[in-house]
């Protein structure tokens, strides 16, 4: 069985994408099979990404950015199941726009769980809640699941505001440490086929790279 990682929310646009592109190059990068699942049907913006990606492999003579990495898109579990090659060894699933049923079922049957959010409050209520309903209503255990604060200003003291509002309503999830900055460069990348930690700039690669790497620490 491969190991499973959901990158879910409550609403559209907190990072969901980002983090699973993010995770699925660093994984296949390291050598292990990585099959990305798009759930986000009506956008299929992995997908697309994904196809940038390959194309960009084409045309930069670079193979081996999509070296153990493929993608797959899928309206249910079910469909989502049979697309998977036999041999994946991670499977990143970049979840549907808005959680729903299939979310719940999704987290159930994860090894980790990924809830990334923006930092303001209309941000952080719904990541809050959706944490809160898989810990209390649906038995997803707290220590499986990690929230990443994206989309970041520059405020150090308001980071650590927000960490200590989720301790205090999810003392046992992991928040992850390392953050990730509202940059242009973020997006211009991903718009190429790239993931966060491709960016040439250092100090953006390493906010991204040690993103990655905490989530990894937790599989
Ligand atoms: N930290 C960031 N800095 C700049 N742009 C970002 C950042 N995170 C995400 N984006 C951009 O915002 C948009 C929404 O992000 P995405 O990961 O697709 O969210 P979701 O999949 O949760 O809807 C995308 O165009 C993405 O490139
Ligand atoms: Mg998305």
């Amino acid at each position: 069985m491969p190991a499973k990682l959901a990158i879910v929310a409550q609403k559209g646009g907190p990072g969901k994408s980002t983090i699973t592109r993010a995770l699925g190059v660093a994984y296949s990068s390291a050598g292990f099979k990585t099959h990305l699942v798009d759930l986000d049907a009506g956008q299929t913006s992995t997908a697309k990404w994904f196809e940038r990606r390959s194309l960009a492999a084409a045309e930069l003579g670079r193979p081996e950015l999509i070296d153990n990495l493929t993608c797959s898109w899928a309206r249910t579990l079910a469909t989502a199941e049979a697309a998977i090659p036999a041999s994946a060894e991670i499977v990143v699933y970049d979840g549907a726009p808005h959680a729903t049923q299939q979310t719940v079922s999704l987290a159930q049957s994860a090894n980790l769980v990924v809830i990334p959010t923006g930092i303001s409050v209309d941000d952080l209520t719904p990541a809050i809640t959706l944490a809160l309903d898989l810990q209390n209503n649906h038995g997803i255990q707290p220590a499986t699941i990690a929230m990443v604060l994206n989309r970041v200003g520059d405020s150090d003291k308001e980071l650590e505001e927000v960490a200590a509002l989720i301790r205090e309503h999810l003392p046992d999830i992991h928040v992850i440490a390392a953050s990730i900055p509202e940059r242009k460069a973020y997006r211009s990348a991903q718009d190429s086929g790239f993931a966060i930690q491709e960016v040439t700039y250092p100090s953006l690669k390493q906010r991204a790279t040690s993103v990655v790497e905490a989530l990894g620490e937790l599989l």
